[in-house]
């Protein structure tokens, strides 16, 4: 028998909490022995639910307990996830968390910690909900030459865009339901803002390089701006409109960015609806792979949760490598970033087509019958970003004396 801790007993850590009972036979046989969940720490009360004999609100009575093998951390945010992970990694317990804030700010520095004291700290649910993502990485993928990872890693705005795009719902609309479905963060901005699937890039191509990458060095767009008007010139192209992050290395040199992006109907993620996650990774000898599966959510979260509390169990005397060290890998600026650009334009294409040309180069033009009249779109060839910022600069006053003005810019594959 392992005895447990589980710290922040919200959506996820009550998850965790029934993925453990209810499949309690199933974790004994992978882990070799039962695990029992001996507290539960959370500053409020529970009365009358199953954890309710386990509950304390004293975090020194986990760290103290030298019985306490593997603690999960369920809480959110860092204050005061970061000093209570620490302190049980340093009271030599294994900690598995599904705190990607958590992973993505002191994710070095928990690793060191946890080499130091020979225990393990497991993120798994950290980045694509219940997706094995990071075990593929550091087990399955070892031996790859990873290129490239692009991914749907919120479910958040992957449901709203969906139900957007599907449903003809507004923003909030979305957004409300997702929240009630226990999708959203507390603070929606960390999802909405494109924050959270930043983090998990960041962790992710830690994962790859070893390294540690800095989440704030990415550049990062939400879907905040995503209009009604642009599914329908999706829809027309058959394309989706999808938060992605995306990253890629180039001889060493790493490239990221989180963007809502026009994906093409031959890409996979361009069919991966409501609050499911994929991601696609290119790597030299298996070529392109996708994992997929709920990227958000109480069980699916919990599920990968307890996966790692099955990895710490069967290496209880033994630290498992994984992670990366703090050697850092910078990302390049997002000016090198080189993708396609969609304009919704008000006014008449022939007004402005010349001028169009001039400075974006040869651009397709689309129009949607809802529209029709008052505005059309283009899309750019393949550019910089820098290139392209330049040109629109330049791009915008010639077209407000021809009675034109770009009204979206959306990036497009
Ligand atoms: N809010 C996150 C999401 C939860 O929607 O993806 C899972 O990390």
């Amino acid at each position: 028998m392992v005895y447990t801790a589980i710290m922040g007993y919200g959506t996820i850590g009550s998850g965790v909490f029934e993925v453990l009972r209810e499949n309690r036979a199933e974790i004994a046989a992978a882990a070799g022995q039962e695990l029992e969940v001996k507290y539960v720490l959370d500053l409020r009360d529970f009365p009358g639910d199953p954890a309710e004999e386990k509950l304390v609100h004293d975090v020194s009575v986990i760290v103290n307990d030298p019985e306490v093998r593997i603690v999960v951390e369920t809480m959110g945010g860092l204050d005061p996830a970061y000093p209570f992970v620490k302190a049980c990694l340093e009271a030599g317990k294994h900690v598995a968390t599904s705190n990607k804030a958590l992973v993505a700010a002191y994710g070095t520095e928990l690793l060191a910690v946890a080499r130091e004291h020979h225990v393990n700290f497991m993120f798994e649910a950290s980045t694509g909900g219940g997706i094995p993502i990071i075990r593929m990485l550091y087990r399955c993928l070892a031996g790859e030459k990873i290129s490239a990872v692009t991914g749907i890693l919120n479910g958040t705005t992957n449901y709203i865009l969906t139900k957007m795009d599907r449903d003809g719902e507004d923003f909030c609309q979305a957004l409300k339901e997702a929240q009630r479905l226990g999708y959203a963060e507390k603070d929606p901005t960390a999802d909405v803002e494109g924050y959270d699937t930043c983090r998990k890039l960041a962790i992710l191509m830690a994962m790859v390089t070893g390294r540690e990458v800095d989440y704030q060095e990415i550049y990062t767009e939400g879907i905040t701006e995503v209009q009604a008007g642009d599914f329908l010139y999706a829809r027309a192209m058959g394309r989706a409109i999808k938060l992605v992050g995306s990253a890629c290395l180039d001889a060493g040199r790493l490239s990221a960015w989180v963007v809502p992006m026009l994906v093409k109907p031959d890409n996979p993620l361009c069919g991966v609806g409501d609050v499911y996650n994929a991601i696609l990774v290119r790597s030299n000898m298996l070529g392109t792979s996708m994992y997929y599966g709920s990227g958000a959510g109480k069980l699916p979260t919990a599920s990968a949760v307890a996966a790692d509390m099955i990895e710490a169990a069967a290496h209880l005397d033994e630290h498992v490598p994984l992670g990366w060290s703090a050697e850092k890998l910078s990302v390049e600026s997002a000016e090198n970033n080189v993708c396609r650009y969609f304009l919704r334009i008000t006014g008449r294409p022939e007004a402005c087509s010349g001028i169009l040309e001039s400075y974006l180069g040869s651009c397709g033009t689309v129009t949607v019958e809802e529209l029709a009249g008052t505005e059309f779109a283009v899309m750019t060839a393949a550019m910089r970003e820098g290139d392209f910022r330049e040109a629109e600069k330049k791009l915008r006053p010639e077209l407000a004396a021809a009675g034109c003005e770009i009204v979206r810019i959306l990036r497009a594959e």
